[in-house]
Order: structure tokens, then C-alpha cells, then sequence
């Protein structure tokens, strides 16, 4: 019963749809378990570039893919996707759960006008969603579009959201008109959907139980989960590892193990504390060399040095066993890299990071110092295999390994799937759930 669950341990961004798109080569089922178009998951391969931002990023290899329960899901991105995945000419194979929560064109102007600002959000309408699903009387999910009574509960919700709506200018003319409006729409998204819903439950736990490699594709972040991230400059889901389970409805007897993904530096996009940010022509290099810009929303990624506390905290929470780093490559080219190693708040050193914003915004990090490497023919490294890994980078990769007691199956060194350099723990990994020799 192989299940592996993929986690970011930063803040987002740190190429979990390249991970999950190596990984799909063995997967029988790619699923995603939380939160919803504000993820962008980047997979460039055959050349073909892919910006998946609900879709699993299994679809990529035309895997059957899984939207759980604990995702928000706005039709009109999922609409958008699916063509974009058949121009492509891709099969599509996407069970979207009943129990998903329907992401409304409201909840993104709610969130344009009013969280925007002040965390800076992706308006992807996210926090709004799950708002209104932990409210219950406020919230839809998929199941009701296709419930006789739709229309009638979708007037409901609307009547009781109405002052919110008008207070945030999201509302401005007749209800009527905009109930109908939406009503219209609604019958749209239903016939587009049909065949795509089903129960990710069983789907799930079917494909477990028969022995499948299953893989469960974060979105977000450790640090941007709703409860153990740096909170309120968080997103509205749980990020975590243990999301998988309660996102899909699998027991967490079932994940076999977990495996963080972590980029060689640190990026952070929006507000919230980062002790290792850069400014100036350092963080211009990495930004510049990383394409540190958002895939969602287009904004520069804040980037900064590798934080080993907060991974620390990232493998606790999530129980990290195995690791991904991606992007080494582009820390090439600079003479000494520094690593933070802990964290020094008024006075007192800590070795994991304290998951709240007010310390982290005032911790000094201590750093190291580690030898640089110059930039080489990454291809044929790649080719060539893991033994020829530049002295220097192995120093980088193995005093991570050393610092957060995991062991690394893979490194990145370029965006395309061909340039994932496979360690050897991988074949373990894959040979002791699956019995897949690489
Ligand atoms: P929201 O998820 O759109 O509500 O945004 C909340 C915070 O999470 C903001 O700082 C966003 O920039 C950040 N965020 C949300 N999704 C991602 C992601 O996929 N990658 C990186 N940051 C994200």
C-alpha cells in the first residue's frame, strides 16, 4: 500500500510540481489535497510547459488524478485547465470529489477587496472559500450544483452574504440580477463537470489497499499552513503532510512516507516575518538566476539564504523522511554560501524555528559558511549520475542531510524533467513501497 506524501517546507514555490511529475513516472494516482488555484505547480517537459494550478500535476504524463475534499474549487479555473490540457492534446483523467468546496466568483472579488492588501494574497478567492465553508451555512461544495435544490440553496447563501457583498462593493446593483447571473453560470459549470465528480474516498483508498503507488501533491507550503505556519500571514489550508489525510479521507496508517521538498535558498512571496531574506544585488542574483517570480500571480519572489531551522520545524511537523532539493543549480557561480543554522531571538539561540510571526520577525540568524562551486554542463551530470556531483555541492547536500536526519532522493539542477538528478536513496524508497527498480 504505497502512499507517499509531497510536501513543500518553505514557504511554497519550491517545485513540488517538478517533484510530483518525476515521481508520476511509477504513480498509479496523482491526488491534491488543499487549497486550490492559488497554487501554481510548474512542469516543463517533452517541451511542453505546464502552469497547473488545480489539476494535479500527474496530468502532465496523463495519470489519473484525484481534486480531494479539502481543496477550494473554483470551476472556472478547473474549466480553463482541462482545455488548456486537451490543446495540448493530453488525455484528461480527473476525478473531482463531491466534497470539495465550490470556490465562488464572489470569493475572488472578496478577496481582491479585502485580504488583499494587507497579507497579500493571491485573490484567488481562497480565504473567502474556506470561510464560508467553516461558517456551513454560507458554504457550497460540489455535491450541491448537483442537488435538485441549488438553486434554492445558492439564494440562501446569498441573501445572508448580502451585506458582506455590498460592503464590499462585490455587490453593487439588484440581487436578483446577480443570483441569476451566477444561477446561469452554474449551469455551465454542472454540464462541464458531470463527468468528472466522483468519491476520492473510495477512489483513494482503493487504490491503496490494491497495492497502487499513490502520491499526494501538497500545495503551498510548512510555514503557510493555516495552523502551524507564521500565522495570519498564511494561507487558508492545511498544507501539512497530515492535510493529505483529512483533504482526501485516508487514514494517516496509510502514507508510508513523507517526502519534503526544500529549494537549495529560501523565497517567500506576499507579507510575513523571513529571518534570511536578502535585499540588494545578492537577492537581485538569485531572483534573476531562479526566475523568482510568481507562477500565479507574476509578483518577485523575496529571496533569501537556505534556513535549516525552519526546515527543522518543517520535518517535525511533517515527519520528513526522505528530501527533494531543487533549484542547486542556481547557487552556481558564488565563491562561499551561507546557511542559516539557528536562530538568535532576544538574546536566546533556537535551533528550531518558533512557528509564530512576532519571534520569527525579530530572530538574527546564525549562519555558516560553505565552499561555492562554479557552473558546469548540468546535462551531462545529470547523465553521468550522482557519483559525478561536484565535490562541493555533495558538501551542501550532505551537511543538509546531516542538519535535518533525512536522506535526499533527488536534486534539481534546471527546470526541465530531464534535469532531476536521481540519488540513490530513491531506489530505495521506490523499491522497498513499490517494488519499482530505477
Ligand atoms: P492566499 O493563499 O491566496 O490566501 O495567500 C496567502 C499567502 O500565501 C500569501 O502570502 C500568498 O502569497 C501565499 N501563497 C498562497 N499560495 C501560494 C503558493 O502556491 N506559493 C507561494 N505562496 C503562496
Amino acid at each position: 500500500m504505497p502512499a507517499i506524501v509531497v510536501v513543500g517546507m518553505q514557504f511554497g514555490d519550491e517545485s513540488k510540481g517538478a517533484v510530483v511529475d518525476f515521481l508520476a513516472e511509477w504513480a498509479d494516482l496523482v491526488v491534491r489535497y488543499n487549497g486550490g488555484s492559488n497554487a501554481g505547480h510548474t512542469v516543463v517537459a517533452e517541451g511542453s510547459k505546464y502552469k497547473f494550478h488545480l489539476v494535479p500535476s500527474g496530468a502532465a504524463r496523463g495519470r489519473r488524478c484525484v481534486i480531494g475534499a479539502g481543496v477550494a474549487f473554483d470551476p472556472e479555473v478547473f474549466m480553463e485547465e482541462i482545455g488548456a490540457l486537451r490543446d495540448k492534446g493530453k488525455g484528461v483523467d480527473v476525478l473531482v470529489s463531491l466534497k470539495a468546496t465550490l470556490l465562488l466568483p464572489y470569493h475572488k472579488e472578496l478577496d481582491a477587496s479585502l485580504a488583499g492588501e494587507s497579507l497579500g494574497t493571491t485573490r484567488r478567492g481562497i480565504g473567502p472559500a474556506y470561510q464560508d465553508k467553516m461558517a456551513r451555512v454560507t458554504g457550497l461544495r460540489v455535491k450541491d450544483l448537483f442537488s435538485g435544490d441549488f438553486a434554492k440553496k445558492l439564494r440562501k447563501v446569498l441573501e445572508l452574504k448580502e451585506a458582506e457583498l455590498r460592503r464590499a462593493n462585490v455587490l453593487r446593483g439588484n440581487l436578483e440580477d446577480y443570483y441569476n447571473e451566477l444561477l446561469r453560470r452554474a449551469e455551465v459549470w454542472r454540464e462541464f463537470l458531470r463527468p468528472f465528480i466522483g468519491e476520492d474516498h473510495v477512489e483513494v483508498n482503493e487504490a491503496i489497499a490494491r497495492g497502487k503507488l499513490v502520491i499526494f501533491e501538497g500545495a503551498q507550503g510548512t510555514m503557510l499552513d493555516v495552523d502551524h505556519g507564521t500565522y495570519p500571514y498564511v494561507t487558508s489550508s492545511s498544507t501539512v503532510a497530515g492535510g493529505a489525510c483529512t483533504g482526501v479521507g485516508v487514514s494517516p496508517l496509510a502514507i508510508d512516507a513523507v517526502l519534503g521538498v526544500c529549494k537549495a535558498y529560501t523565497s517567500r512571496v506576499g507579507a510575513g516575518p523571513f529571518p534570511t531574506e536578502l535585499f540588494g544585488s545578492e537577492a537581485e542574483y538569485l531572483r534573476e538566476r531562479g526566475g523568482e517570480y510568481g507562477t500565479t500571480t507574476g509578483r518577485p519572489r523575496r529571496v533569501g539564504w537556505l534556513d535549516i531551522p525552519m526546515l527543522r520545524y518543517s520535518s517535525l511537523v511533517n515527519g520528513v523522511g526522505y528530501l527533494a532539493i531543487r533549484k542547486l543549480d542556481v547557487l552556481s557561480g558564488m565563491k562561499r554560501i551561507k546557511v542559516a543554522v539557528a536562530y538568535e531571538i532576544d538574546g536566546e539561540e533556537h535551533r528550531i524555528a518558533p512557528p509564530y510571526a512576532e519571534e520569527m520577525s525579530r530572530a538574527e540568524p546564525v549562519y555558516v559558511e560553505l565552499e561555492g562551486w562554479r557552473e558546469l554542463d548540468w546535462r551531462s551530470i545529470v547523465r553521468e549520475g550522482w557519483e559525478s556531483l561536484p565535490e562541493e555541492m555533495r558538501a551542501y547536500v550532505e551537511f543538509l542531510e546531516r542538519e535535518l536526519n533525512v536522506r535526499t532522493v533527488m536534486v534539481g539542477l534546471g527546470p526541465e524533467r530531464e534535469m532531476t538528478l536521481v540519488a540513490p536513496a530513491l531506489s530505495e524508497l521506490l523499491g522497498s513501497l513499490a517494488g519499482v527498480r530505477i
